[in-house]
């Protein structure tokens, strides 16, 4: 299965720091958050990755890239880990297309349609503002999408009502498993991208992870701006469930980390922070500071 991960947007919502650095570039600990999206598509065993970027951001290329003089330099100072770190980064096999005007997701997912068209398989699509690591979402995905069929699968996520109109919300009937355990696998009804909260169907949120049936690509081609002006996954994914079912499982709430805004992105380093045995040191003694 191939992987599609969308990264050519102006990542308003973290200006100015995005101004000259893409969102995508911007750290999460040690590492740009697209690696942590590229690296969880390849765990997922993803056959191939493609970034959808643009001109303006040649920084996600050359993060991708090898670095030899870096790795030399670094090797000579016998700074073994971090060579080997710089080659990791510019050794992970992703390619390219090219997403030339901000006209939303559901036009850069669009331009990787060559991609996949030969395909009659499905293919994810992950987005760069939430990560996942550590976790098998996508082979869950890719399970549960076996289990109906080859059918597309999303993962959402319940989010308290002020964030809904944030996110793509879905109406869904559970049909097997429990919320209660993580097992919850819905079929989904209908799909609203940003509702306000009085017009959303649920609290479920679209979060970022996608396996997609090559149709979407024909509709995508056919769907005119919806929220924001910007043309709409969400909007497709409404005209496929006129002739697929798709269907959706739940990230747990302690593994998925929303980065979509500055303070998400602040939330989800100290979370991941947390994890690790030397930085809790850290996150711990600022809060002391701090409290
Ligand atoms: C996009 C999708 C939305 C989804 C969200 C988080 O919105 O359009 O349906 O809920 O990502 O995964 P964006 O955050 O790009 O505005």
């Amino acid at each position: 299965m191939k992987a599609i991960i969308p990264a050519a947007g102006q990542g308003t919502r973290f200006l100015p720091a995005s101004k000259a650095v893409p969102k995508e570039m911007l750290p999460v600990l040690d590492k740009p958050m697209i690696q942590y999206v590229v690296e969880e598509a390849l765990a997922a065993d993803a056959r191939e990755v493609i970034i959808i970027c643009n001109d303006d951001k040649p920084e996600i290329a050359a993060h991708f890239s090898p670095s030899p003089d870096l790795v030399r330099s670094l090797e000579h100072k016998n700074n073994t880990a971090l060579a080997q770190s710089v080659r990791h980064a510019g050794a992970l096999p992703v390619s390219f297309a090219q997403q030339n005007e901000p006209l939303g997701l559901g036009n850069a997912v669009l331009q990787a349609g060559d991609f996949v068209c030969d395909d009659s398989e499905g293919f994810f699509v992950l987005l760069g503002d939430v990560l996942v690591p550590d976790n098998g979402l996508l082979t869950r995905m890719r399970t549960v999408s076996e289990a109906y069929g080859n059918a597309g699968v999303l993962a959402v996520i319940r989010v308290p009502d002020e964030d809904v109109s944030r996110f793509g919300i879905i109406d869904a009937e559970l049909i097997s498993g429990s919320e209660q355990d993580g097992t919850a696998v819905w079929q989904i009804n209908a799909l609203v991208e940003k509702p306000l909260l009085h017009e959303a169907p649920s609290n479920l949120a679209i979060f970022g992870r996608y396996l997609l049936t090559p149709q979407i690509m024909q509709l995508l081609a056919h769907t005119g701006p919806g929220a924001g002006g910007e043309i709409q996954l969400t909007d497709a994914l409404e005209a496929l469930l006129q002739s697929e079912p798709l269907y959706a499982i739940e990230v747990d709430a302690d593994e998925g980390l929303d980065c979509g805004t500055i303070a998400d992105w602040l939330s989800a380093n100290i979370r991941l922070a947390a994890r690790d045995a030397e930085l809790s040191k850290v996150v711990s003694a600022a809060c002391d500071r701090i409290f």
